[in-house]
């Protein structure tokens, strides 16, 4: 199949999958998202695939959110479904794949697009990435599992200095938190991730997929905080602090924000 805004490359057993918008720092707009849940969905199919890594193209960012573009003149009703489509379609997808999948943060990982590094099974970073969930900054939340992912990977009080600040972390600072398992230079970032494929290509793929779910259930007592998510994102769609946010990232000014 051929793609608009990814690129699928193979490799023995290894597939790479490449977000490819460099000009709008690859931004999840709604066609991104369809190719990314068509790609993995593939993938998965493909018995000959072991391992799949996941990579922005460019040397500055993985993703820097979701499209602004695309959603600031959004009501509640096409808010909640963008977050609820968005979720299940790519997000929960990739999560509950039994192929591993491994980030590789060749940049800016921020908003939607930190909340994809999540959702693979872990991140590896290059030492010029920056990591943040800056949508309290525009006026909404995240809408695409950061609420949930994000606390369990660094810890509740990290996690909440992280989104209320809408702050970066660099990558010293997300290895020490957990949220990366390395940082490497940028030249050796994708390296890196080839290596630690082949040595879980060596592994059996049935108990890999099986050892996924299994740590996946343990964080699947409570699924409620998604829908909390889905719906506390949705209300950000009527508030004059989101008009104002997303205005303001599109005027390329900073926000004034009503508070209301
Ligand atoms: N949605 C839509 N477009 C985006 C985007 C996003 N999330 N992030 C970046 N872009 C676009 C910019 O609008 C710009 O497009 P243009 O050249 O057509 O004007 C292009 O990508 C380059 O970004 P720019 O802002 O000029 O780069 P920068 O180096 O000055 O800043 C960032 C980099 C990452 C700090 C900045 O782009 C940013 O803050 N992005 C938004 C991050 C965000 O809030 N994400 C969460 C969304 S919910």
């Amino acid at each position: 199949m051929r793609y608009k805004n990814i690129l699928v490359e193979h490799k023995s057993h290894l597939a790479t999958v490449i977000i490819n918008r460099p000009n709008k720092l690859n931004a999840l707009n709604k066609d991104t998202l369809k190719e990314l849940s068509i790609a993995f969905s593939s993938l998965e199919a493909n018995s000959d695939i072991k391992v799949i890594i996941l990579t922005g193209s460019g040397e500055k960012a993985f993703v820097a959110g979701a499209d602004i573009s695309e959603f600031a003149n959004f009501s509640i009703k096409e808010g909640a479904k963008l977050a609820s489509k968005g979720q299940k379609m790519v997000f929960n997808l990739i999560e509950n794949l039994s192929t591993p999948v491994i980030a590789a943060l060749n940049g800016f990982a921020l908003g939607g697009g930190l909340e994809l590094a999540m959702a693979c099974h872990f991140r590896v970073a290059s030492t010029t990435a920056r990591m943040g969930l800056p949508e309290v900054s525009l006026g909404v939340i995240p809408g695409y599992g950061g609420t949930q992912r994000l606390p369990q990977l660094v810890g509740k009080g990290r996690a909440m200095e992280m989104i209320m600040t809408a702050g970066m972390i660099n990558a010293e600072q997300a290895l020490s938190y957990g949220l990366i398992n390395y940082a490497v230079p940028q030249d050796e970032l994708i390296n890196l991730c080839e290596k630690l494929a082949a040595k879980i290509a060596n592994n059996s793929s049935v108990a890999i997929g099986h050892a996924i779910n299994a740590v996946n259930s343990g964080f699947k007592h409570d699924n409620n905080g998604y829908e909390v998510e889905i719906n506390a994102f949705a209300e950000c769609f009527d508030t004059a602090d989101f008009k104002e946010g997303t205005t303001a990232f599109l005027e390329k000014r900073k926000a004034q924000f009503p508070g209301k």
